[in-house]
């Protein structure tokens, strides 16, 4: 039997991604981050969009020939058709349909979320179905039950700000650049988490919110003088990720009572919290889960995520039509 040959696109935020994936095995896993937003303290689309057109082809070639694989042995193309930024997708789909049109070969559509989750499936040890997996990215925060690759339910999500929304809008407000999520995390190490307290949600089981705690973080340094924060920032830094860690675990622990799972798996940006993956690993200790955490770089946006979903949609014939259109909102 042939190889199965796929080249993966990833563009729905503000990494350009691409990776090639042989028989399962990712051969190459190629990212440009885009610097170009930290000044606005935040993404802006349309500039998100020009970096993609111009990453793409570059990202794409170095992909191949890192793994050796020449473009005309490819079985298909996978790339993210959302959810993201529009503009973002439209770069990377675009591309994309344009290639499989001209190598006359079979395109994948991926869900940006189901391959957060799926990135766990890239390497060993793999974890064992149905598992509980705490999705935590810029855009989403989701408890996601994984009965099988295709069959994944949302049985909690945040109702407003997304975790790592809230970890990079609270760094802005400590005066921190985008993407202020990783600064607060290395600011944090020398911090005391228990310095400041901070307000916890109140929201039915299973979901969150994230958006009441900027909101408290604001109206709490409004309050103190002007060197306030040069003065705590270690301190403050601690104290919120704490929070927010806190208030991520206690909900996942929930649901795996509800649902009786001991297969715990955390996935997306905010997976690569150094705190986050700390306070996971002791929990699974204590509650006996069996605990699985992607390699850091399968944390982040990664093309490689794509690949792996896009190997499976292939084994199942689940492919695009040519006219397809990304979705900017995509619930699964
Ligand atoms: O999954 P991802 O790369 O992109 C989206 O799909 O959104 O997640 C990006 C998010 C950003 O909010 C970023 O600040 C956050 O993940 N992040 C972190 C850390 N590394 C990335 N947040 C806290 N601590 C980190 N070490
Ligand atoms: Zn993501």
């Amino acid at each position: 039997m042939n190889s199965i040959k796929i080249l993966a696109i990833e563009s729905s935020c503000d990494d350009t991604g691409a990776a090639v994936i042989v028989d399962g095995g990712i051969q190459s896993n190629i990212v440009a981050n885009q610097k170009v937003h930290k000044e606005y303290g935040g993404v802006v689309p349309e500039l998100a969009s020009r970096a993609h057109q111009q990453n793409i082809i570059p990202v794409v070639d170095t992909a191949l020939k890192k793994a050796g694989v020449d473009k005309k042995e490819l079985s298909a193309i996978a790339v993210t058709k959302g959810p993201g930024l529009l503009g973002a997708l439209l770069v990377g789909t675009t591309f994309a349909k344009t290639m499989a049109m001209v190598l006359d070969i079979p395109i994948i559509g991926v869900h940006h979320m189901q391959a957060h989750v799926l990135a766990h499936f890239i390497d060993e040890p793999k974890p064992i179905f149905p598992f509980i997996c705490l999705t935590v990215s810029g855009g989403h925060t989701q408890l996601v039950l994984v009965k099988a690759v295709d069959q994944m339910d949302i049985i909690g999500e945040t109702l407003d700000d997304a975790a790592g929304e809230a970890f990079d809008k609270i760094a802005k407000i400590l005066g921190l650049e985008y993407p202020g999520g990783p600064l607060l995390d290395q600011l944090a190490q020398q911090g005391n988490p228990l310095s400041f307290k901070f307000a916890e949600p109140k929201v039915p089981d299973l979901n969150y919110s994230f958006s009441g705690l900027k909101t408290s973080v604001l109206y709490f340094l409004r309050k103190q003088d002007e060197s306030f924060v040069k003065d705590h920032l270690h301190d403050l830094c601690a104290s919120v990720q704490h929070t927010i860690v806190t208030i991520l675990m206690k909900e996942l622990v929930k649901a795996t009572k509800q649902f009786n799972i001991n297969q715990v798996t955390i996935a997306g940006g905010v997976s690569a919290n150094s705190e986050l993956r700390k306070v996971f690993e002791q929990t699974g200790k204590e509650k006996a889960w069996q605990t699985y955490i992607p390699k850091f770089e399968y944390c982040t946006d990664n093309a490689a995520m794509i690949a792996i979903a896009g190997h499976y949609q292939y084994l199942q014939g689940n492919f695009e039509q040519q006219d397809f259109s990304p979705v900017a909102r995509w619930k699964f």
